[in-house]
């Protein structure tokens, strides 16, 4: 604590209509609590990821961040309990001649509890070793009976030819993972969203991490294989869609490239038509991501929009001998370009130039 530097904030009749907003004095923002009758301040910058404490919301005694729920006192700054030492500034203050003043030179410092890093957050390092192909499922069925996949069927017809290549292959079924659908960390602001998920930081139940780290930290190829549902991917795919945007948001907010010198390729299947429609869904979305692609880069089937014969549909893609041919293809595409980035790449520093929503190849 230094010398006081008290600050009048103003009449006290502008500050005891709310309970808890954020107020300046000078360039410091507190996050100023008025509770029965009596002000608290804090500094109105969360320590996790620098949250706006003045907009979010009381919980007894503690002031709740409104980015992702960590508690801070609203007289003390001290974390809740079992987290005292994660405690933001706080400042006396007192009401005098009708004014509320703050005393800046006497906060309480800003101290921070050791977090240990999430696994997700080490380096994106390529770790030497074969080519790796994570196969991932889309689609949604009972686990306790299930049902015969066109997708999953051709899917693994591609990832029994990338072993026979020398590949490393994961098979990753969306329908066995438990995930929580994206809650709009985003929406609230752009640094809310962070690197990794703000979900999989605070719930250790949560399997996305499965996905994140195959994509991120070890696949060079990306396989998804969707049916086609009511014209467009499978509600799975878009359930794992939306838990990426913490991937291509940290190109945005910290220049964070997460994703180099990957490839994906695409399999869908649908008794009924929509396959352009569902295969630009997934190109851009990959795209945006960072992704590359081979050419011709999704195999897809579909008897059309008048086929109600699910089952003959079933019957098709089991006997089809072009069709399982279609997807080793695919995968041999797939694999030949991302050997090319693995063995003969240049540096990502020479591929990717940062910048700011400049995330284009350059020569
Ligand atoms: S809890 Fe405050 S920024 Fe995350």
């Amino acid at each position: 604590m230094g010398e006081p530097q008290w600050h009048d904030l103003g009449p006290l009749e502008d500050f005891t209509g709310k309970a808890l907003q954020t107020v300046k004095a000078g360039r410091t923002p507190l996050a100023l609590s008025w509770v029965d009758g009596s002000f608290g301040a804090i500094s109105a910058v969360c320590n996790h990821a620098g949250g706006p404490l003045g907009e979010g919301r009381l919980d007894g005694e503690y002031v709740v961040c409104p980015w992702h729920n960590w508690k801070f006192h609203a007289r003390t700054g001290c974390g809740e309990p079992g987290f005292e030492e994660d405690a933001v500034p706080a400042y006396p203050v007192k009401v005098e001649e009708g004014r509320v003043w703050v005393d800046l030179g006497s906060g309480t410092p800003r101290s921070r509890k050791p977090h240990p890093p999430h696994p997700l957050a080490r380096p994106v390092v390529r770790e030497p070793g074969p080519l790796r192909v994570v196969g991932l499922s889309t689609t949604v069925m009972d686990k306790a009976n299930p049902r015969f996949s066109t997708s999953d069927a051709l899917l693994e017809t591609a990832l029994e030819h990338a072993k026979a290549l020398g590949a490393e292959t994961r098979l990753i079924k969306l329908n066995d993972l438990a995930f929580r659908a994206c809650e709009g960390y985003y929406s609230k602001s752009a640094r809310a969203c962070t690197w990794p998920c703000s979900i999989t930081q605070m719930d250790d139940q949560d399997q996305m991490d499965q996905v994140y780290e195959a994509l991120v930290h070890w696949g060079d190829v990306i396989l998804l294989s969707t049916p086609i549902r009511w014209g467009a991917a499978s509600s799975l795919y878009y359930r794992m869609a939306e838990r990426m945007n913490c991937i291509q948001n940290q190109t945005t907010i910290a220049d964070k490239v997460l994703i180099r010198n990957k490839v994906a390729a695409f399999i869908i299947t649908g008794g009924q038509d929509n396959i352009q429609a569902v295969a630009g869904q997934l190109l851009g979305f990959f795209g945006e991501l960072g992704i590359l692609f081979p050419q011709f880069p999704y195999i897809a089937h579909s008897r059309g929009w008048t086929a109600e014969d699910m089952e003959n549909n079933v019957t098709f893609v089991k006997g089809d001998v072009e069709l399982h041919q279609g997807a080793r293809e695919l995968v041999g595409r797939a694999l030949a370009l991302a050997r090319h980035f693995v063995e003969e790449a240049p540096t990502p520093e020479r591929i990717f130039r940062g910048g700011r929503k400049a995330h284009h190849m350059v020569p």
